[in-house]
């Protein structure tokens, strides 16, 4: 366990529905890009962010300079595949908006060598100033990008296998569970807790628990998203159904 460094800094916005949800993050990171238009988006794959990038879209911004980072990776599949993460960043994301492809980074699924790649991903972020605003979801089983329980606060960008509830979780996506790959390429929890402003975001009854255990729960590496509590600016956007089982809010 860890201490809060005093208070928590989290503040949580809730809302009535995934897509006012959506509406609130955008206007977040608008406003970052008005002030700084070359920022660096940490972005997450995943249903939760849709409607932020899809708010996102319709926000009068010039989004060209944006530079980008994804959280994670499927090992085994590359960046053509359809449901690799690189191709969901790519059409959710750099389509959608209008990015310029060459600015948006996703670590390399299909690479001979992933630890390599892992570090070589974690250096590309130092180098490119540090991220500043990450967007996050949240698994079930209170994972940040691949960050399966237990994770060490300190991890940095590695392989990671997945575990089972992840999996199973994610099969949705793929033709069938035994399609889902076993290992993935991850930011680590300190890795990602060096971005200047963390913005997780979690819809439905499905997330109420694990959004309400990393908001309020004890701050532990058996329940990675617990890590948020630790940094100095997290905001957290739920709508109503993912706020249910918070004691305040
Ligand atoms: C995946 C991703 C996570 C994401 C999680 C939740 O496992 N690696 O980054 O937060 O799914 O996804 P969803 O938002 O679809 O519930």
């Amino acid at each position: 366990m860890h201490d809060r460094n005093n208070e928590t800094h989290v503040k949580i916005i809730q809302t009535g529905t995934s897509a006012q949800a959506g509406i609130r993050g955008a206007r977040i990171v608008a406003a970052l890009i008005r002030e700084k238009p070359d920022a660096v988006l940490g972005l997450a794959t995943g249903s939760s962010p849709l409607p932020l990038y899809e708010a996102l879209g319709g926000e009068p911004l010039d989004l060209s300079e944006m530079r980008g980072f994804s959280l994670d990776e499927y090992l085994g599949l590359g960046s053509t595949h359809k449901h690799s993460y690189a191709q969901v960043i790519r059409r959710e994301v750099i389509h959608r908006l209008g990015l310029t492809p060459a600015r948006i980074h996703s670590p390399d699924g299909q690479t001979a060598d992933a630890a390599l790649e892992a570090s070589e991903f974690e250096a590309r972020i130092r180098a490119a100033g540090g991220v500043d605003i990450q967007i996050l979801g949240i698994g079930s089983n209170g994972h940040l990008a691949f960050n399966e329980p237990p994770s060490a606060f300190t991890s940095r960008t590695r392989v990671v296998e997945l575990a089972d509830s992840t999996r199973t979780d994610n099969a949705r996506f793929f033709d069938s569970l035994e399609d889902v790959p076993t290992h993935a390429i991850t930011q680590g929890l300190g890795t990602i807790s060096e971005a200047r402003h963390l913005l997780l975001i979690a819809h439905g009854h499905r997330k109420a628990e694990a959004a309400a255990l990393a908001i309020e729960g004890p701050v532990t590496e058996q329940f990675p998203a617990s890590m948020i509590q630790l940094h100095p600016k997290v905001t957290v956007i739920l709508d109503e159904a993912a706020a249910s089982r918070l004691q305040r809010v």
